[in-house]
């Protein structure tokens, strides 16, 4: 089937990046959220982003209205009928998730893929949820989505090639460099850095070095664009401590133990970017 119309659900930070990719790369896009505040918001971010990157030249004048004039937006889950492949970027909740492709698998079309770009959620275990196992795939996009060019393509344990053949073209044609990876928890992506980061809050805790020293640390000495607190900040500390409970219940190696000082910051409330504090203060 040939893929014309992607239907996104959530608005948020990935949900807005995600719709914005598939725009400019001329799909015609359908972004779904319960909240319409969240969706005109969302808007507001695809617009300023679109015209940074045209003014420096990296979109066309047709790409800048696709996004600025094209996306469509709703409230109702029931808008994905008419989409040909549909990418779920909803909270990172399993509860939350599993109900979401319960109902997906309703409304959409038979031969139609439902993706999540679950940072590390099982995708054997949404794909459950629905009827159509083999057709269910992960689509692991990553925070700025129209800068970053990996998407990580999760396989879970029943999905079939045709729909791994197809979101790895969908992606390309979106400009992005698609990596395939195993349904084991983590993935790939989170379970190398999300370990970095970790370490990093360890070093903090035990006094090895303050937030500022370990950050340029990891920058001039490793040239990370960002060094691993001020990512951890960027990403959002409470993503950061589910995604390393994923890994410490899902592989049962205390090297994955969260950070007693992650948890007493998230329990806090500081979650970082989002929050206005984290291991730096944001105004
Ligand atoms: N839209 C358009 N342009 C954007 C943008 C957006 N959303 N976000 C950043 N930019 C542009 C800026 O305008 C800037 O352009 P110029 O260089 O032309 O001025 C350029 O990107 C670089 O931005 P900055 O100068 O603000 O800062 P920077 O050089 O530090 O780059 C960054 C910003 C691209 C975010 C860079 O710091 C970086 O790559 N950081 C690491 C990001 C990362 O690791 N992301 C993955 C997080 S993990 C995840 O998402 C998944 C998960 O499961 C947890």
């Amino acid at each position: 089937m040939e893929i014309k119309h992607i239907a996104v659900i959530g608005a948020g930070t990935m949900g807005n990046g995600i719709a914005q990719v598939c725009a400019t790369s001329g799909y015609q896009v359908t972004m779904i959220d319960v909240n319409a505040n969240a969706l005109q918001k969302a808007l507001g971010t695809i617009n300023s982003s679109v015209e940074k990157l045209h003014s420096k030249g990296k979109l066309t004048d047709e790409a800048k209205r696709n996004a600025q004039e094209g996306i469509n937006t709703k409230t109702e889950m029931s808008a994905a009928s008419s989409a040909d492949l549909i990418i779920e970027a909803a909270t990172e909740n399993k509860g939350l998730k599993l109900k979401i492709f319960s109902d997906l698998d309703q409304i959409a079309r038979p031969e139609v893929i439902l993706a999540s770009n679950t940072s590390s959620i099982s995708i054997t275990e949404i794909a459950a949820a629905t009827k159509r196992s083999a057709q269910v795939v992960g689509l692991h996009f990553f925070n700025p989505v129209p800068i970053m060019t990996l998407v990580e393509i999760i396989r879970g344990y029943d999905t079939d090639q045709a729909t791994i053949d197809t979101v790895m073209s969908v992606t390309q044609a979106m400009g992005k460099t698609p990596i395939e990876a195993a349904d084991y928890p983590g993935f790939i992506s989170n379970r190398i850095l999300c370990p970095m980061i970790n370490e990093a809050i360890f070093c903090v805790m035990e006094g090895v070095g303050t937030p500022e020293a370990i950050d340029q640390v990891m920058k001039l000495g490793m040239n990370h664009p960002m060094g691993p607190l001020t990512l951890a900040d960027f990403i959002g500390l409470d993503v950061v401590l589910a995604i390393m409970d994923v890994l410490y219940d899902g592989l049962g190696d205390p090297k994955y133990r969260a950070c007693p000082l992650l948890r007493k910051m998230v329990a806090a409330g500081h979650l970082g970017r989002k929050s206005g504090k984290g291991f730096y203060t944001y105004s």
